[in-house]
């Protein structure tokens, strides 16, 4: 069975998702990890982010592997821990370029499908129910206001010790919205047969609780 839970940034998608995985005893992937890494493998090579064919030269040999751990999930780039290189601010926001490029994409959407074939899979990102698994049993797109997003990416970068201010972060938050939605390949948008979530004032209970009573009515 296969679960697509698409919305933009901070919208709760990866807290819900692995709480909906972890219920069902399905696997969690999140897709946005995989565009990340891609990112901080280019900055890291110092590689121009508009560089498709030298970013792909690089890509093909990189390995992006996910491993369960107490609070979620640990990333790996070829073998290294990068699950907190990330989500620093300068991947970050260099992140919606790279995920504008056409072959990333397509490798990428490769590697998620051939994740999504051998497993029972919750899968969260911008495309999932649009492109990467059109035919899931269940699609959600979340959405929140930006103020609701940005005052939850605060919170989380607090715990890990980032200081960006709340404004910067409403800023950062609405600019990658509108790159991820206005992109040509594979933009941001709700698939028609997907169940909309505002997860502005609900907790964090009552979506996975309506996300699990959408999943029983699929079964
Ligand atoms: O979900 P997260 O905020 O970690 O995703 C980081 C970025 O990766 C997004 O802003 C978007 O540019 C890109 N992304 C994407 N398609 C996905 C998942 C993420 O383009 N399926």
């Amino acid at each position: 069975m296969q679960i697509a839970i698409d919305g933009p940034a901070g919208s709760g998608k990866s807290t819900i998702a692995k709480l909906v995985a972890t219920k069902l005893g399905f696997i969690y992937c999140d897709t946005g990890a995989m565009y990340r890494t891609v990112t901080l493998m280019a900055l890291r090579a110092q590689l121009p982010l508009a560089d498709e064919a030298a970013i792909m030269r690089h890509l093909e040999a990189l390995t992006i592997s996910f491993q369960p751990s107490a609070d979620g999930q640990l990333v790996f780039m070829n073998g290294e821990d990068v699950t907190l290189a990330i989500r620093e601010p300068e991947t970050t926001n260099n992140v919606s370029q790279v995920a504008a490029l056409p072959a990333v994409r397509a490798e990428l959407v490769k590697r998620q499908r051939a994740i999504a074939e051998a497993h029972d899979i919750v899968m969260d990102g911008r495309d999932i129910g649009t492109t990467v698994l059109p035919n899931a049993a269940v699609k959600i797109f979340l959405i929140a206001s930006v103020a609701e997003r940005a005052k939850r990416r605060f919170k989380e970068n607090q715990a890990r010790g980032i200081t960006t201010p709340l404004a910067e972060l409403e800023a950062e938050i609405a600019e990658r919205d509108r790159k991820d939605s206005t992109r040509a390949t594979s933009p941001l948008r709700k698939a028609a047969d997907a169940v909309e979530l505002d997860s502005t004032s609900m907790t964090i209970d009552e979506e996975v609780s309506e996300i699990l009573a959408l999943v029983a009515q699929a079964q």
